[in-house]
C-alpha cells in the first residue's frame, strides 16, 4: 500500500559562510517520506540533520533545491507548511519555567487563534495524551527531562500536524524515559509521517520504517533497517593485540582490556587482518555495525600509552 507523501526534498542543498570558509551543511539531499511512517535521520555530529529539519520547518532557507511537506514549498507556503508540521528541537528554551504544563501548553494553544476554553481543552487533551495529566498543575521547573521532552511534544501536537520533526528526541534521558518516548512516538505515528533524528542505533532499529544515513550533509545509504544490515551481512567478532589494530578498522573496536582490543569487523572486510586476529564468534550485522561500517571516520585513536578503556579523540 502507498500511502501519501509528507516531506519531499530535491537536491537540497544549503552552505554556510564561516570567514572565508564555505561549508556545505547540505549537498543535494533528496528524501522521501510518507504518512504513517517513521523515517530516521542517522549521522555523525556535523553531518547536516538539524539543518535538514531546520530547512523543512522553514526555519532556515535552502541555498538551492527544493523542499516539501504536504505537497507546500517550504520557501514558498511558509505558512502552510508551518500549520502541517509539528517541532521538536533538541536545543530549544521552549517553555515557561514559572507556569504549570498545563498554563504553558493554554498559552502556545492560544497562539494558534483558538478560543481560550478550547485551548484549556486542548491542552488537558494533550498531557493525557504524553501521560502528563497528573502533573498538569505542576510548574515545568519541577519537571524531569523526560517530562520536559513530552511537554515539548505535546506542544508540537496542538494544531494536529500530519508531519512531526524530532531533533534528537531521546538525547540526555535515561532508559526508561527514553523508552516511554519511543513508544508515545510510535503510537503517535500511526496517521503521520515522524521524521527524527538519532544517534541510538537500537533506538533507530526499534522506531524507524526507513532510515537515511547522512554524512556531510550527502545521504550515503538509505533503506528499511533490514534492508541496511543485509547491506553488510555478516560480522566476525575479534580479539587483536592492540598495537596490530590497523588504523582503518579503529572503528569496528567494539572495546580494549589488557592489551587486546575486541573488533567487530564486516566479514567481507577482515580478511586484511593478519594472524594475530582471533576469531571468536559470528554474527549479523546489527545497525550500529553498519553504521560503523558506512560513517568509519569520525572515530577515537586508541590510546596505546593508557593500554585500556582511555581513548582519545582522533585528528
Ligand atoms: N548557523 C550556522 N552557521 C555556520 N555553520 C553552521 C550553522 N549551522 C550549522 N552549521 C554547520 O553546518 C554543518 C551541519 O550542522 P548541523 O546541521 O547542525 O549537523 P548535525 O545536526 O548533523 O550535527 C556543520 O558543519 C555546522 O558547523
Ligand atoms: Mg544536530
Amino acid at each position: 500500500m502507498i500511502t501519501e507523501e509528507a516531506i519531499r526534498t530535491e537536491s537540497l542543498t544549503r552552505t554556510f559562510k564561516v570567514k572565508s570558509l564555505e561549508v556545505k551543511a547540505l549537498d543535494s539531499v533528496d528524501i522521501l517520506t510518507r504518512l504513517g511512517q517513521v523515517v530516521a535521520l542517522v549521522g555523525p555530529n556535523g553531518s547536516g540533520k538539524t539543518t535538514l529539519i531546520k530547512i523543512l520547518s522553514t526555519l532556515l532557507l535552502p541555498t538551492s533545491g527544493r523542499a516539501y511537506v504536504m505537497g507546500r514549498d517550504v520557501t514558498r507556503d511558509v505558512r502552510e507548511v508551518r500549520a502541517s508540521l509539528g517541532l521538536v528541537l533538541a536545543s530549544e528554551r521552549l517553555f515557561y519555567y514559572r507556569l504549570t504544563g498545563l498554563e504553558n501548553l493554554v498559552f502556545f494553544a492560544t497562539l494558534y487563534n483558538i478560543s481560550l476554553g478550547d485551548a484549556k481543552k486542548r491542552a488537558r487533551e494533550l498531557l493525557e495524551l504524553v501521560g502528563l495529566g497528573k502533573w498538569a498543575e505542576v510548574q515545568y521547573m519541577k519537571y524531569s527531562l523526560g517530562m520536559q521532552r513530552r511537554l515539548a511534544l505535546a506542544r508540537a501536537l496542538i494544531h494536529d500536524p500530519p508531519v512531526l520533526l524530532l531533533d534528537e528526541p531521546t538525547l540526555g534521558l535515561d532508559p526508561i524515559s527514553a523508552r516511554e518516548l519511543r513508544s508515545l512516538i510510535k503510537s503517535l505515528a500511526r496517521d503521520k509521517s515522524v521524521l527524527f533524528s538519532s544517534h541510538y542505533m537500537s533506538e533507530v532499529e526499534d522506531l524507524a520504517d526507513y532510515v537515511y544515513v547522512i554524512k556531510y550533509g550527502r545521504i550515503i545509504a538509505s533503506g528499511t533497517p533490514s534492508e541496511l544490515r543485509e547491506s553488510v551481512g555478516s560480522v566476525v567478532e575479534l580479539n587483536v593485540p592492540l598495537e596490530r589494530v590497523p588504523r582503518d578498522m579503529i572503528r569496528f573496536v567494539v572495546f580494549v582490556r589488557d592489551g587486546r582490543a575486541r573488533l567487530r569487523v564486516p566479514k567481507r572486510l577482515a580478511e586484511g587482518l593478519d594472524g594475530s586476529a582471533e576469531v571468536i564468534a559470528e554474527d549479523r550485522a546489527s545497525l550500529e555495525d553498519v553504521y560503523a561500517y558506512l560513517i568509519g571516520e569520525e572515530t577515537m585513536e586508541i590510546d596505546h600509552r593508557s593500554r585500556g578503556w582511555g581513548w582519545r579523540r582522533g585528528r
